[in-house]
């Protein structure tokens, strides 16, 4: 009984609904201290993380990662910033991650970021902009998959789930 409940309750927290999305703290947040203010801001909204590690990227990664701005004249400066020292990787959940992540974390241009969000507070840049986050939830998956291999993913149920969602936001 006890395991079909948690089954079930597995299966609600993780079904269609939930997005995920790829979270990079840049080297600008590295650098900078705000690895676990950033963190946090993304723990306090009930975000579940639910893949979290520390990785030094390469060109042959970026390339993949920012392969619609290769042919931009900026592109050369942003690869070497984004290997200037090592970044952290998350993978967030939550449901409508990818609209809710992207409104803590503000548009790219730190100086248009609203106070309050992420690059609003940190930041003073377009390419120093702290963190990157996914775009939709196609790529939310497809970024996951290229910087996560499946056994650093972890499909636990959060203690206070209940606290953050009605059963019905679950569904
Ligand atoms: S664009 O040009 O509209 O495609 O830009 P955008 O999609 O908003 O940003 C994509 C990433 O490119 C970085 N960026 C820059 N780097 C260096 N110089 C300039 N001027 C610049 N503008 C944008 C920016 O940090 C974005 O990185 P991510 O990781 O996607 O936030």
């Amino acid at each position: 009984m006890v395991i079909w409940l948690i089954i079930c309750n597995f299966g609600k927290y993780y079904s269609e609904p939930m997005e995920q999305s790829l979270i990079i703290i840049k080297p600008s947040g590295v650098e900078r201290g705000l690895i676990g203010p950033i963190i946090g801001r993304f723990q306090q909204k009930g975000l579940v993380i639910a893949g979290l590690k520390m990785m030094m990227l390469n060109e042959d990664l970026l390339r993949q990662h920012y392969a619609h701005l290769v042919d931009k004249p900026f592109f050369a400066s942003l690869i070497k910033s984004m290997t200037a020292c090592p970044v952290i990787v998350m993978c967030l959940r939550g449901k409508d991650a990818i609209a809710v992540i992207r409104s803590l974390v503000g548009p790219t241009n730190c100086r248009n970021a609203a106070p309050g969000t992420i690059r609003g507070d940190y930041g003073m840049s377009s390419q120093e902009n702290i963190i990157h986050a996914s775009d939709s939830p196609e790529n939310g998956i497809i970024e996951t998959n290229r910087f996560f291999s499946p056994e650093e993913i972890f499909d636990y149920i959060p203690a206070n789930i209940s606290y953050i969602y009605s059963p019905d936001e679950r569904d």
